[in-house]
């Protein structure tokens, strides 16, 4: 069972809401421009579909693959002009690549290892003609936000949550309950130079760029605390 499969329900309703409205903004600046429409979007960790759907709606062609059934499930009703495939980022390959591709949401920090960070990043390499953004969280967010408890309340229905950082393991964990179920995300924050140096040296994209999501992207609240943008030309 994958982790998201016991909160995909709640995680479709309520987790994404603020970040997936700031994402449109970021996408605006850094992505879309480097396509035209109708071309082809990979969105790795694509979970409920709903940045599918938005960048659907707007006229790209967009392919999501995820681990979760539970969450594709939810994709193909959000966005039901997109593909979904359940597949490993680590593994997972396109043929013929698509134009663009992302993944959003810190997606990559649910990887890991670092070698297995390494091979997501070079499977979405090898599945992109042009462009890839992606975000990953910096320390202070696991620091600030992945230690303690708390409670998000939805229609009626109440998630709670309890999370630790290891700041020697670099392994952020956060139990979370909800409707009697419980599960697990893990993550591990990764150091942006092993980052630009697997992106630079390994996969040898021309232009790497990081963004703050904050000071550069204009993002706002808690959500972009310490939340970095990767933009990645071949
Ligand atoms: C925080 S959610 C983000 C979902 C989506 N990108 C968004 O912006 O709403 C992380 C997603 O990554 C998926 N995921 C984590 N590790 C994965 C892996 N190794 N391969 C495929 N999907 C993975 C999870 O199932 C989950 O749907």
């Amino acid at each position: 069972m994958a982790q998201y499969d016991a909160f995909a329900e709640f995680y479709n309703r309520d987790w994404g809401v603020e970040y997936h409205a700031q994402l449109e903004g970021v996408l605006d600046r850094l992505l879309l421009p480097h396509l035209s429409l109708g071309d082809s979007i990979l969105d790795v960790g694509c979970g409920s579909g709903q940045v599918a759907a938005r960048l659907s709606s707007r006229g790209f062609r967009v392919t999501g693959v995820d681990e979760s059934e539970a969450m594709l499930s939810l994709a193909r009703v959000n966005a039901p002009g997109s593909t979904f495939i359940e597949g490993d980022a680590r593994t997972f390959t396109l043929e013929p690549p698509a134009v663009g591709s992302i993944a959003t949401f810190e997606t990559l920090n649910h990887i890991l290892d670092p070698v297995d960070l390494e091979s997501a990043l070079i499977a979405m390499a090898e599945s992109t003609s042009r462009i890839s953004v992606f975000d990953l969280l910096a320390e202070v967010a696991y620091n600030v936000f992945w230690n303690g408890t708390g409670t998000v309340e939805q229609g009626g229905e109440v998630c709670e949550f309890e999370s630790h950082f290891d700041v020697e393991s670099r392994i952020a964990r956060c139990r979370v309950s909800v409707g009697g179920r419980a599960t697990t995300i893990t993550e591990r924050c990764y150091d942006f130079h092993f980052v630009d140096w697997v992106l630079r040296d390994q996969i040898g994209y021309k232009h790497v760029h990081r963004f703050d999501g904050m000071r550069e992207l204009g993002m706002r609240g808690d959500i972009a605390v310490g939340r970095v943008f990767y933009q990645c030309l071949k």
